[in-house]
């Protein structure tokens, strides 16, 4: 049985509609109720949605084969799993934001708030400023427009929200997007059916790069 982890949501229904186009189908999924788990026992795959953030835990520790992830999940967390592949979809950017016309006074320490306290650290040590990070779970947006923080790290997906908050780009750290995970040992134990997953989900990843 490989078992697969799916983030639940929109990403995830794409994802699902990925696995059923390369042939790995599990009908009951997409009845609707508020199940967890699916299986296709004839083709011995077994489907559970978990949170999105929660996709490599799971991975990681052997409850799942293999799973998505955001990009953002593995930066930050950086999960003793494989990445197996770039699926092409959940496109966004982990950004600094700050409100408009915002100047970096480089003789203070910079307050930035955000989710992703290890990107941020990472990235602002690879340029040599000093911050204080401010670690938040959520609604990131406000923390500059409260003065909580002078700037923010977060996920820019069309750029709507920071808009509506009065803030504005001011660097893209890196591009994100899902990426297709394994555990370490479940890829050399299950290998074949992994690598048969792999090759149809990278097929559909190329198309759409066409
Ligand atoms: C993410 C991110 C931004 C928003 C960006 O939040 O933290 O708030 O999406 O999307 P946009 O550029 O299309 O407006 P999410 O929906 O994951 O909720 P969260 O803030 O609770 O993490």
């Amino acid at each position: 049985m490989l078992n697969i982890a799916l983030p639940k949501g929109r990403l995830g229904e794409k994802v699902y509609n990925m696995f059923e186009k390369a042939g790995f189908e599990c009908p009951s999924i997409k009845e609707n109720n508020r199940k967890l788990i699916f299986e296709n026992s004839e083709l011995g795959i077994r489907y559970f949605w978990v949170k999105p953030s929660d996709v490599a835990i799971y991975v990681e520790r052997g409850a799942a084969d293999i799973g998505v992830a955001g990009k953002d999940i593995l930066l930050e967390y950086e999960p003793d799993v494989y990445e197996l592949l770039d699926l092409g979809i959940g496109k966004c950017s982990m950004c600094v934001a700050a409100p408009k016309g915002f100047r970096d006074d480089t003789k203070r320490t910079l307050r930035v708030a955000t989710k992703f306290s290890k990107i941020a650290q990472n990235y602002y040590s690879s340029i040599g400023r000093d911050i204080d990070i401010i670690h938040l779970n959520g609604s990131i947006e406000i923390a500059p427009i409260l003065d909580l923080s002078d700037v923010i790290v977060d996920i820019v997906e069309t750029g709507t929200t920071l808009k509506e908050n009065d803030l504005e780009v001011i660097k893209k750290i890196v591009p994100i997007s899902a990426r297709l995970i394994s555990n370490k040992s479940g890829f050399k134990f299950k290998s074949q059916m992994i690598e048969r997953v792999t090759s149809e989900l990278r097929r559909q990843a190329e198309d759409r790069n066409d």
